[in-house]
């Protein structure tokens, strides 16, 4: 199916909530990215006086909160790796007024799904007082972030309702992905041109497809594990941490689990006191280089009484595993290795009878400071 921007898009259909809808058209949201910014060989289409201007800036800043900074945390490693430019990321209310010394030539690149975020907003007003080039990545054309930065690059994920972002997060990582290849190409960077995206998103979408049609079998695993505990860890290294980050911050928001994203390597100075009998402690394993040390990490729990659940690769998989993720470029596995976790708070939730849309003191877009 295709996704629409009009209001229809925004039914629920037989759904019983909108998040397990968004969750589904991840599939869909990834083919229609393909088909709005790669050409038939698979080139980038994007404005090429955007990427004059990024190719000019010695520094890339992006600016965001909540799932939006988690997806600007995955994005800065492809804009180092496949564009080869030093690139940090912020928290949007942090930045405002603890600005950091910034080099040279910065260029800014705000991430939001409404485009409204007010904390954002400000880090803008003071990067055009500036006059330093900027770009806005969300989902929303004409919103305020959009208008007001130099440039814009839509997120086609159609209207988001569920309070909780799905299809936003994975729609930022594959445009921010674009723009890395996109980017790199302009600078000749070899990694870039080796990154074939098209053929990549087209793997991502239909790994998606498999993990949200194999649902049940997370909604029995949230009735074995999730469903009484009061608090959960993800754990992970480098891409998978970023995830992990992501992974609890669902938990929490609809399930009110107390979750907490962990560096694998972190947990043991300290955090790992609070795991007893039963805290389930979910790693996140997509990474050659960190997979037998997360495996180590997660052994260390269990061994403290942890109930232990993994999240993996194919080519990294062992017989116990929990979920097995299709392979795809190491860059791009948090498009697959967050679905299963949005499907765990998402069942979490639902077992509790909670309102999975509209759970209790969020709001979808966060205009006040
Ligand atoms: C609110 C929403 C979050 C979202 C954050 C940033 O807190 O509940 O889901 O990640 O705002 O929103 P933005 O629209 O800027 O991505």
């Amino acid at each position: 199916f295709t996704v629409d921007m009009d209001a229809n898009a925004a039914d629920k259909g037989a759904y019983p909530f909108y998040m397990l809808k968004e969750i589904d058209e991840q599939p869909a949201v990834m083919r229609r990215l393909v088909s709005e910014y790669l050409d038939a060989d698979g080139q980038p289409m994007v404005e090429e006086q955007m990427l004059a201007d990024i190719a000019d800036a010695d520094h890339i800043y992006i600016i965001g909160a909540g799932t939006s900074y988690h997806a600007g945390l995955v994005g800065a490693r492809m804009f180092e790796k496949f564009a080869k430019t030093p690139t940090t990321v912020h928290v949007s209310s942090e930045f405002a007024y603890e600005q950091p010394l910034l080099s040279a030539k910065p260029f800014f690149i705000f991430l939001s799904q409404s485009g409204e975020t007010a904390d954002s907003r400000e880090v803008l007003v003071n990067v055009n007082k500036n006059h330093w080039p900027s770009l806005t990545i969300t989902n929303v054309d004409k919103s305020t972030l959009s208008r007001e930065a130099t440039y814009t690059m839509l997120l086609f994920a159609g209207p988001e309702i569920a309070v909780a972002s799905t299809k936003a997060y994975t729609a930022q990582i594959a445009v921010e992905a674009v723009l890395a290849k996109a980017l790199g190409e302009y600078l000749k960077s070899e990694d870039a041109k080796d990154f074939d995206l098209k053929h990549e998103l087209a793997t991502v979408a239909n790994g998606m497809q498999a993990i949200t049609d194999s649902k049940d079998k997370l909604e029995e695993i949230v009735s074995h594990y999730l469903s009484k505990p009061r608090n959960a860890f993800y754990i992970g290294r480098g891409v998978d941490w970023a995830v992990s980050l992501e992974a609890a911050l669902k938990l929490k928001e609809i399930s009110y689990v107390q979750a907490e994203g962990f560096a694998s390597g972190e947990l043991k100075h300290g955090t790992i006191a609070l795991i007893e009998k039963g805290t389930p402690v979910i790693g996140i394993i997509t990474q050659d280089r960190t997979a037998g040390l997360t495996r180590s990490n997660l052994e260390e729990t269990q061994a403290r009484g942890a109930s232990i659940l993994t999240i993996v690769s194919r080519h990294l998989a062992k017989e116990d595993d929990t979920v097995i993720l299709p392979d795809v470029n190491p860059y791009l596995t948090p498009l697959l290795s967050v679905v299963p976790a949005q499907l765990l708070a998402y069942y979490t939730s639902l077992g509790k009878g909670l309102d999975v849309d509209k759970p209790r003191n969020l709001a979808k877009s966060v205009t006040v400071q």
